[in-house]
């Protein structure tokens, strides 16, 4: 009895020891800055990494509004700061938990919604988003359903031991290969879920899998993504342990190997962008690494899914220099926004990530190239929506992901074209 209550007493230090300090979303504010300056522009970024701030939304663009997720504590002494230097600003959100509630609500609503008629009986019908085994029930309803065309590969493990699933679809002939992921970033709700509705699109056309092979990763970091259902709805980065430190998780999207931490990542573990202790000390990214090389002679072009913001963005983001094939890479995305755009008007930025957004080292879309050998390698930022941009209205799952299908047709056709085989 009394070793057990010391055995207690002693854990319960060593959990408040080790208690992850998340900044509280109770008060937090959602802040459009617009800096019209350089001068501005650098003082406002000046507060990337400071505790209690999180820069959601930040582009090299002086025409575009900075947004930045502000803790109640911050906010007021944040707001003073701008004000003094006659910065344009605007409060979008008071209380980012107050959003975060109502979404759960209307997430709870919508998942009862009479799905689209061509999504009657599915396991998954896109009127809400996917937890991780809801994720995994679509994948195997489809592999079971589209049996000839549909395989589902586990190809890792994360750190909490969820199985990262790729499912391929593929005619069973030697084609050059697309690979897609998502979710490397837990938050970025609508990345996921818009890869489910393409490979839903995709096994309904056999035309877009005759001459290419399909490889799509929906949850690349499912740790993350449960969490952000579970427990905090902003979460980024995975959930790995670091030691020494009482903050968890790795940004997967700094922790690949080329140029890591170069530029634009944290070596700080309580950062949103923390690159972690070494490159690819990531279970999850370690996975697509090993993927992306035991298929490095089939994949021809790469997109990663995140969002939000609408962007088209292409290699390098540790340095403002262009790839050699630049042209190409910005024509075929030219090709792919103007797809988009053909159903409802979006429209996309185009660029190499550097130039239109900032520079940021260790994402999976440079090693992809300059290690992976993928010369076609993009970032999509898909549309965000909703109050702080994450919280895409579970009713715009549907025309983001239509949308979104229409680019993967251009894709499709024009790898089929340059790498395909004679046949037409
Ligand atoms: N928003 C993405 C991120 O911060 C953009 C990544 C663009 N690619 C890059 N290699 N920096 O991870
Ligand atoms: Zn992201």
């Amino acid at each position: 009895m009394r070793f057990s209550l010391v055995l207690l007493v002693a854990f319960a230090a060593a959990a408040a020891a080790n208690e992850e300090i998340l900044p509280s979303l109770r008060g937090m504010q959602a802040i459009r800055i617009m800096a019209d300056t350089e001068e501005k522009l650098n003082l406002v970024k000046s507060y990337e990494g400071v505790p209690g701030f999180d820069f959601i939304k930040l582009t090299a663009n002086l025409q575009e509004p900075v947004n930045v997720l502000v803790t109640a504590e911050q906010a007021t002494f944040f707001k003073s700061v701008l004000e003094r230097n006659e910065i344009d600003y605007n409060v979008y959100v008071n209380n980012v938990l107050e959003k975060v509630e109502e979404e759960k609500i209307a997430m709870e609503l919508a998942r009862n919604l009479p799905p689209l008629e061509k999504f009657a009986g599915r396991s998954f019908t896109f009127t809400s988003f996917p937890r991780y085994n809801v994720i995994v029930s679509y994948l195997q309803d489809i592999v079971k359903s589209y049996s000839n065309v549909a395989t589902l590969l586990d190809i890792g493990t994360s750190y909490e031991g969820r199985t990262i699933y790729a499912i391929k679809i593929s005619s069973g002939s030697n084609n050059p290969a697309i690979l897609i992921d998502a979710g490397i970033h837990a938050r970025e709700w609508a990345a996921p879920v818009t890869s489910l509705y393409v490979i839903n699109e995709l096994v309904e056309n056999p035309d877009l899998y005759a001459n290419v092979d399909w490889y799509i990763i929906p949850t690349l970091n499912p740790d993350g993504y449960e969490y952000t259902f579970t427990t905090y709805r902003l979460w980024r980065k995975t959930r790995s342990v670091t030691a020494g430190s009482t903050c968890l998780g790795v940004d997967g999207n700094r922790n690949f190997e080329l140029q890591w931490m170069l530029t634009g990542a944290s070596s700080s573990p309580c950062s949103d962008t923390y690159a972690g202790k070494a490159p690819f000390s990531e279970v999850e990214t370690q996975a697509l690494r090993n993927f992306v090389l035991a298929n490095k002679d089939s994949i021809k072009l790469y997109l990663t899914y995140h969002s939000y913001g609408n962007y088209i963005l292409y290699p390098w983001g540790y340095t403002s220099d262009l790839p050699d094939d630049e042209p190409e890479l910005r024509s075929l995305a030219e090709a792919a926004d103007d797809a988009i755009a053909s159903l409802y008007g979006t429209r996309y930025t185009i660029g190499s990530s550097t130039n239109v957004l900032y520079a940021a080292a260790g994402g999976s879309d440079d090693w992809v190239k300059g290690i992976g050998g993928v010369e076609l390698s993009y970032t999509i930022e898909l549309p965000g929506g909703g109050w702080f941009g994450f919280d895409l209205p579970a009713s715009r799952i549907i025309p983001v992901g239509a949308e979104t299908f229409e680019s993967i047709k251009v894709f499709g056709k024009y790898i089929a074209q340059k790498f395909g085989s004679t046949r037409n």
